[in-house]
């Protein structure tokens, strides 16, 4: 199986992402490094402890990694994923401890130690651990097989500023340094995400599927009120969960490799990913950047992974 490595701040749909992921015979989930995000770090190690648990999988290591921006103060989104980050279901404290080490270690260990080019990383927060790791230990980088990441938007508009995608906006140095740093990359951006939308059958299917299908159906109910009242939309878009569906059926997807270069000065287009889509600039690729997608087969995918799950 693929080795990743799953840097998340959960986020009912980082939820669903890492529960695709532990589902999926073909990945091997090395652990789950934590950033601060939709909410606090304190909040977003926990919740990744609880997604662990709910998915039997307390053999996990969950490490916990930076708790604000390379430069900035920390901007959360509690108005999308509630006060917990993880609002919907029946919190509790988890007993599976936090892994001790920081996720930033964690990351620069594993691919030190990995042969080259066997680790994927996948991003589905700020990439404030990414960078740090990157900066601390440029060896690494020619290490990394891929980063498939969540993030960015170009030809839709943005959703926390009219040009920026969350996880970018809320540490765009970050971004900028990762973009910059020549390890392959893949970009799922909100042109893509915002067309992975949730139905009621699906939801209702989750629900029968067992324990961690009613957990992801609660989950996406609570999701989707937000984007149901901002923008009227059907459904909520399941961000984080293509990155994973990219790594399990990559012809669900198309996009171009092309360059895309991170706004950290705008006046108001801070954090946006500026996507050279026709190629007009002369500047390198440095990223797959990808805008459609098979809804219905990701759908189906996420049907058939959760409910074995929930068989096991
Ligand atoms: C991204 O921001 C977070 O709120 C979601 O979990 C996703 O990673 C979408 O913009
Ligand atoms: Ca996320």
């Amino acid at each position: 199986p693929r080795k990743i490595i799953i840097d998340t701040d959960p986020g009912q749909d980082d939820a669903v992402a890492i529960l695709l992921a532990l589902a999926s015979p073909e990945l091997e989930v090395l652990a789950l490094t934590a950033v601060a995000g939709n909410v606090p770090l304190d909040l977003t190690q926990r919740n990744a402890r609880i997604i662990s648990q709910i998915a039997g999988r307390t053999d996990l290591p969950v490490y916990a990694g930076c708790d604000r921006p390379l430069a900035r103060p920390l901007v959360t989104a509690e108005h999308v994923h509630g006060k917990s980050g993880l609002d919907g279901i029946e919190l509790f404290e988890p007993e599976m401890p936090l892994a001790s080490g920081h996720a930033v270690d964690f990351i620069i260990d594993t691919l030190r130690r990995e042969p080259a080019g066997t680790v994927t990383l996948v991003p589905i927060g700020p990439l404030t651990n990414i960078a740090t790791a990157f900066q601390r230990a440029p060896d690494i980088v020619p290490r990394v097989q891929e980063i498939v990441l969540m993030g960015g938007a170009y030809f839709e508009v943005g959703n926390i500023t009219p040009a920026a995608e969350f996880n970018i906006y809320v540490d765009p140095e970050a971004a900028k340094l990762v973009f910059a740093s020549g390890a392959p990359l893949t970009v799922v951006p909100l042109d893509v995400t915002h067309k992975a939308l949730t139905n009621r059958d699906w939801i209702e299917t989750m629900r029968a599927s067992g324990p961690i299908g009613r957990a992801v159906a609660s989950w996406t109910d609570f999701f989707e009120r937000y984007d149901r009242e901002k923008y009227g939309s059907q459904g909520a878009p399941l961000h984080d969960p293509c990155t994973i569906g990219w790594l399990l059926r990559p012809e669900l997807f198309s996009g171009r490799h092309i360059n895309v270069e991170i706004e950290t000065q705008g006046e108001f287009t801070l954090g946006m990913t500026v996507a050279d889509w026709w190629r007009v600039t002369g500047r390198e690729a440095n990223a797959m950047f990808l805008r459609d997608i098979d809804r219905d087969g990701l759908f189906a995918l996420l049907t058939e992974r959760i409910t074995a799950l929930d068989a096991r």
